[in-house]
């Protein structure tokens, strides 16, 4: 079985203790991972701040070396895809879509190693201040932690790593235990990118231990995670003053009003940010509140879309719908969709569990205290729901403790308008789902689902302190 060490201070390092990663089809060990313990961790931060304190590199080089890192995880795009496909299950189609947005989430924010900047206070404005200038200077926080999910396992790792060292930062990198592998991947690929020893450091192991361990490191200046409320919350209370970027997700909901043209697009559309990457997708369309004239229309063409979709192995090509992360995921939301129905809802496709794979679901009469309406999925369920006026339909998407991104489909300006404007979320969507995302975009919530923003240019201003710089002439 192929082995994986952690990668500290440059080296790849072997521990006194080992976990297996599995396959996520058959269950079976195919990799063992060295696992990261109290003096690793120790090693990992000690290495960060030595390279923080004693290497400075100047913009151009973070650039040329991210730049790099982007080329090499290209290069090996089939490779990183493969692994991505085992440790995590993802269609094989769908991890090479990922390396090719990690590629350009390290472009991205090779980009801004270059370009962020300070700016001038116009201080003589106030009276006594004649002989003054002052301006600001984004400064790097030091060592920062990087925990990462299961579910983009490369490119929301990138989209950590690669901005903290845009922005001057030294990384110690937690990826989730499920999906290690390609995280060692990665910081090969920034290693022979030449990223000097101790800029990125990489502690493998299970996430409660690991991270308990971090947290009491006062020398980590920022947690960014992405993970479970739950977990984000204690993250927080165990930081401090210290930052923390908080990505937790949603039961994220999307509008279509009557006014649009083609509804089976939009149905099919819909269905498919439901069901990609079997729902384990913090934006998915899990809520889908249609205007009632066209809901009929809506349903079927929604329904004949899922039943197109090929379950099978991530290795095949043409697998639509690969296992999720774990079987006990799978049964959770296999009882999660049969209360539902207990309670009243019906179920108009799927609703089969197989081992850790669960057949893309579609329920209709479900209610607003449902586990499938008001918790996170994060499985290939959702619900469409039906809808008199807007600002019922409004109201219903604000009616949730998350606030990630929200869908809205309609011609209308005015509605689009006033639907950009009320509901609470981080982003809103006009005419597509609220599963789109572009790299550069800022993204991240409102409520339970988080704090701060990711996109290299926001999360850029998450990686850094404003300092300011104030010059006396007189
Ligand atoms: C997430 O699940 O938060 C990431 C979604 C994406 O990057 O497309």
């Amino acid at each position: 079985m192929k082995q994986y060490e952690l990668f500290i201070d440059g080296k790849k390092i072997k521990s006194a203790s080992t976990a297996e990663v599995y396959d996520k089809v058959t269950g079976k060990a195919f990799a063992t991972i060295y696992t990261a313990g109290e003096k690793e961790i120790k090693m990992a931060v000690d290495a960060a701040q030595n390279a923080f304190d004693n290497i400075k590199l100047p913009p151009y080089q973070r650039y040329e070396i991210i730049m790099k890192a982007a080329a090499n995880i290209m290069q090996r795009q089939r490779e990183f895809a493969e692994t991505l496909a085992m440790e995590a299950g993802k269609p094989i189609k769908d991890a090479m879509g990922e390396i090719a947005r990690s590629y350009q989430t390290l472009i991205l924010s090779a980009e801004e190693a270059k370009r962020f900047t300070g700016e001038m206070v116009p201080i003589q404005g106030a009276p006594g201040c004649e002989n003054r200038m002052a301006y600001t200077k984004r400064m790097p926080l030091g060592v920062v932690c990087a925990i990462t999910p299961f579910n983009f396992p490369v490119n929301l790792a990138c989209h950590k790593i690669g901005p903290a060292l845009a922005a001057g930062n030294t990384v110690v990198y937690k990826p989730a235990s499920a999906t290690p592998l390609t995280a060692s991947l990665l910081c090969e690929a920034f290693a022979e990118a030449g990223l000097p020893a101790g800029f990125l450091n990489l502690v493998m192991g299970k996430g409660s231990l690991v991270g308990d361990l971090l947290t009491k490191e006062p020398r980590i200046k920022m947690f960014s995670f992405t993970g479970s409320v739950p977990v984000g919350k204690e993250l927080q209370k165990a930081a401090g003053f210290r930052r923390v970027a908080l990505e937790l997700g949603s039961n994220s909901a999307n509008i279509v009003h009557d006014d649009v043209e083609n509804i089976e697009k939009i149905a099919q559309l819909c269905a498919k940010y439901a069901f990609v990457n079997a729902g384990q997708v913090c934006i998915s369309c899990q809520r889908v509140y249609v205007q009632k004239n066209v809901f009929d229309k809506f349903c079927t063409a929604a329904v004949q879309y899922a039943k197109t979709l090929k379950i099978g192995n991530p290795l095949d090509e043409t697998t639509d719908i690969g296992p999720m992360i774990a079987k006990k995921e799978a049964v959770r939301i296999e009882n999660w969709v049969q209360d539902a129905i207990a309670k009243g809802a019906k179920l108009l496709v799927g609703g089969k569990r197989d081992g850790s794979f669960y057949t893309p679901t579609i329920l209709t009469n479900t209610k607003a205290d449902m586990s499938v309406i008001c918790k996170e999925t994060f499985a290939p369920v959702f619900s469409i729901i039906p809808y008199d006026t807007i600002n019922e339909a409004i109201d219903a998407v604000n009616n949730s403790n998350y606030g990630l991104q929200a869908g809205v489909f309609t011609k209308s300006l005015p509605i689009a308008h006033l639907c950009a404007e009320k509901i609470e979320t981080g982003g809103v969507i006009i005419n597509d789902g609220s599963t789109f995302r572009m790299d550069n975009m800022p993204y991240g919530g409102v409520k339970d689902s988080g704090i701060g923003r990711e996109g290299p240019e926001y999360a850029v201003r998450e990686l850094t302190e404003e300092k300011l710089i104030v010059f006396n002439f007189g």
